[in-house]
């Protein structure tokens, strides 16, 4: 009955996969996620083909603010991409294996590098509201993993090592065109909260004391599964915010979004001088 179970949702993953196939031409290699605000990479994609998630067999929807919930794939700065403009979060109320799913067909359809961005809170006293960090470790502050279950051993192992999640060549990569664009790229260690509630001040200080850079409610989950399944990784935070107590200032949700939206730009730029250099 389990084993059944467990081959019934290989076949889902798969099923997603194939419906895909049918409206692209193209085998997309580089799995871009947009995060709030982000979605404007999508817009330049030459020869987009865009499926709504709620298309797709088997899939779930978002229904968190200013995400779309579709796939764009098309060519961007010479590469087969396919973004997700718009992810899951576990705070709307999904599994975290339902949070990845999206990354483990974007595998079946030959993926082999996941960029993931999204908007997060500073917590590190010398960043400012609308710098790029670049993730270079995470602390899964969820209290949860995607992997919980039975493995999928066709996907990965067990007992998935982290130690190299974030690509260190990427990061190289990253560093390198960041500089070469004068744009003053900051790096650090994101730490993800459940969410939906913002983090108390004193949830921020003992991240601080934690080594935590930035903080945000998506990301690793996604970078859990894709290392799962033997992508290469890169991801970026934009910082929207200052996290709560680092000023005075109280979080607005809806501020947080439109500023990740209007400093979003630079990121945007920055992906896409990784992806002419990138191969
Ligand atoms: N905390 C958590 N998630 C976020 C924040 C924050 O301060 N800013 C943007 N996403």
């Amino acid at each position: 009955m389990r084993i059944k179970q467990i081959i019934g949702e290989i076949v889902m993953f798969t099923e997603s996969a194939e419906y895909i196939k049918k409206y692209i031409n193209i085998e997309p290699e580089i799995g871009i996620i947009l995060g709030s605000g982000l979605g404007g990479i999508a817009d330049v994609i030459e020869n987009p083909v865009m499926i709504n998630y709620k298309d797709i067999p088997n899939f779930k929807t978002s229904t968190a603010p200013d995400h779309l919930g579709r796939f764009v794939i098309g060519r961007l700065a010479g590469k087969n991409v396919i973004c997700m403009q718009g992810r899951l979060h576990y705070y709307e109320g999904y599994s975290l294996e339902d949070v990845v799913y999206p990354v483990r067909v974007m595998k079946l359809l030959g993926v082999k590098t996941l960029i993931a961005t999204n908007a997060a809170g500073g917590i590190n006293e010398s960043f400012n509201s609308g710098d790029i960090m670049l993730i270079k470790d995470h602390i899964n502050f969820m209290g949860n993993n995607p992997l919980i279950g039975k493995n999928y051993d066709e996907l990965g192992p067990r007992f998935q090592d982290m130690t190299y999640a974030y690509t260190p060549k990427l990061i190289y990569l990253a560093e390198q065109c960041a500089e070469k664009m004068s744009i003053n790229l900051k790096s650090g260690v994101y730490i993800a909260f459940s969410g939906p509630s913002f983090e108390t001040p004193a949830e921020i200080r003992t991240s601080r004391i934690l080594g935590a850079d930035a903080v945000g409610m998506s990301t690793v989950p996604e970078v859990i599964a894709a290392a799962h399944c033997g992508m290469q990784v890169l991801a970026f935070s934009l910082i929207a915010n200052m996290a709560a107590g680092v000023t005075d200032k109280a979080l607005d949700g809806e501020e947080v979004i439109r500023i990740a939206q209007e400093k979003g730009k630079i990121l945007q730029q920055l992906i896409i001088e990784i992806l002419n250099n990138y191969n």
